[in-house]
């Protein structure tokens, strides 16, 4: 599957969305709306926030979602126990996946880091198996990148 989303202008709307906003809460709640917005065949963007080893809900787009999730369960929690990106073509197919949504078929999840720790980390559901691809997950690390530059400090 090819990538349709360009993601240097994503890059650029988020840095003139959040850039020089010293709102925490509010420059998530906007990543997650443009983020909503602009990629193709998503049913679910946001962010879950880490409180000690659990990660909790934070702001997004789409259906009402689990509010914790330990370090180590499912997708996210994977994603932030072992500090890297992980990339589901198949959720069905992954141990612990937390179904949140029964349309979502593929996912992928982000660690957002403060001072070189995990403090929470972007997911982005999709209906379609494999939808994500490694131009979207490069594109996808550069604006969590972005949010950690301006957000995290
Ligand atoms: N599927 C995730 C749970 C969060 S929802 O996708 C919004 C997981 O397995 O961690």
């Amino acid at each position: 599957m090819t990538c349709d989303t360009d993601y240097i202008t994503l890059h650029e709307r988020l840095r003139a969305l959040i850039g020089g906003v010293p709102h925490e809460t509010a420059n998530l709640a906007n990543a997650a709306a443009l983020l909503y917005e602009s990629l193709e065949r998503l049913n679910w963007a946001g962010f879950y926030l880490a409180e000690g080893k659990t990660l909790v809900l934070g702001p997004f787009q789409g259906r009402p979602a689990c509010i914790e999730i330990p370090f180590g369960r499912g997708v996210c929690g994977t994603a932030a126990a072992e500090d890297r990106t992980v990339r589901v073509d198949n959720v069905h197919l992954f141990p612990g996946h937390i179904a949140c949504d029964g349309a979502s078929n593929s996912e992928l999840v982000i660690p957002l880091h403060a001072h070189g720790e995990v403090v929470g980390v972007l997911d982005l559901d999709s209906p379609v198996f494999a939808r994500f691809t490694d131009e979207d997950c490069a594109g996808l690390e550069r604006f969590a990148a972005i949010l950690e530059s301006e957000l995290f400090r």
